[in-house]
């Protein structure tokens, strides 16, 4: 027996929990990964000093790149105003964000970014949605752009009454999947992909709720190779 919830229900949860702030299952609030910390720093400096960050949740990363110097692109379903309240009273470099309201899958880019980012967000669009984003944002990236890509394959979820749970037109990438998906994407790039598995529990019981592979991309395309050895 599988159950199948909607985007819509995948919106309204995401709007309740960040606007809340309450604790869930998927740690929105945790700090920046040590992995996200040495991409940043392996970014050519050469490389325009604005980023992109898709589906930011409750901005953490978008904040980190801002306090680095990039003039940050935020772009998720949320109304923006949770996002600009975390940011009152931030110092100076706070000004460098700009929040937009957007589904991903229609947001389209204009601009030149020398960073993106998309942690634990693509599994939720379509794999034809996925593609193209990664295209529009490839197409027009500059030499020594860096994009860290988080996204979770192989998922199963499965509620308190142990039915499987679906998403409406989610990716459901198996990992060979993804992985050829993005050796065709980023051809000449530089790139490093890891798998981590990872589950999370409910935060009021024992229970399993969401077990995944999660596949991490750093990819540089490079303005000289060596300089990301
Ligand atoms: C698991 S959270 C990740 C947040 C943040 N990237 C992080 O790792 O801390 C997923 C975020 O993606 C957003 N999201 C999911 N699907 C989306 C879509 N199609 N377009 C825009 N935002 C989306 C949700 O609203 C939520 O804020």
């Amino acid at each position: 027996m599988c159950v199948v919830r909607s985007q819509q229900d995948v919106t309204a949860f995401y709007l309740t929990a960040l606007a809340s702030g309450e604790p869930t299952a998927e740690r929105l609030s945790a700090p920046v990964s040590d992995r996200f910390a040495s991409f940043v720093n392996a970014v050519d400096r050469r490389a325009p000093r604005t980023a992109l960050d898709l589906g930011y949740g409750r901005g953490t990363y978008t904040l980190a790149l801002a306090r680095a110097g990039f003039q940050v692109v935020a772009v998720d379903q949320v109304p923006t105003h949770i996002l600009q309240a975390r940011l009152m009273g931030l110092p100076d470099w706070a000004g460098r964000i700009e929040a937009v309201q957007q589904r991903i899958e229609n947001f389209s880019i204009t601009r030149r970014f020398g960073l993106v980012v998309a942690k634990d967000v693509l599994h939720y669009l379509r794999q034809d949605q996925v593609r193209e984003i990664l295209t529009r944002c490839i197409q027009r990236a500059p030499a020594g752009t860096g994009h860290f890509l988080e996204v979770f394959t192989d998922i199963t979820r499965t509620d308190r009454r142990g039915r499987r749970v679906l998403i409406e037109d989610e990716a459901a990438y198996a990992a060979d999947t993804f992985r050829t998906t993005i050796e065709r994407l980023y051809t000449g790039w530089d790139r490093h992909m890891s798998l981590t598995p990872h589950c999370e529990r409910n935060t009021d019981s024992a229970h399993n709720y969401f077990e995944a592979n999660r596949i991490t991309l750093r990819a540089y395309r490079t303005i000289d190779v060596e300089t990301h050895r």
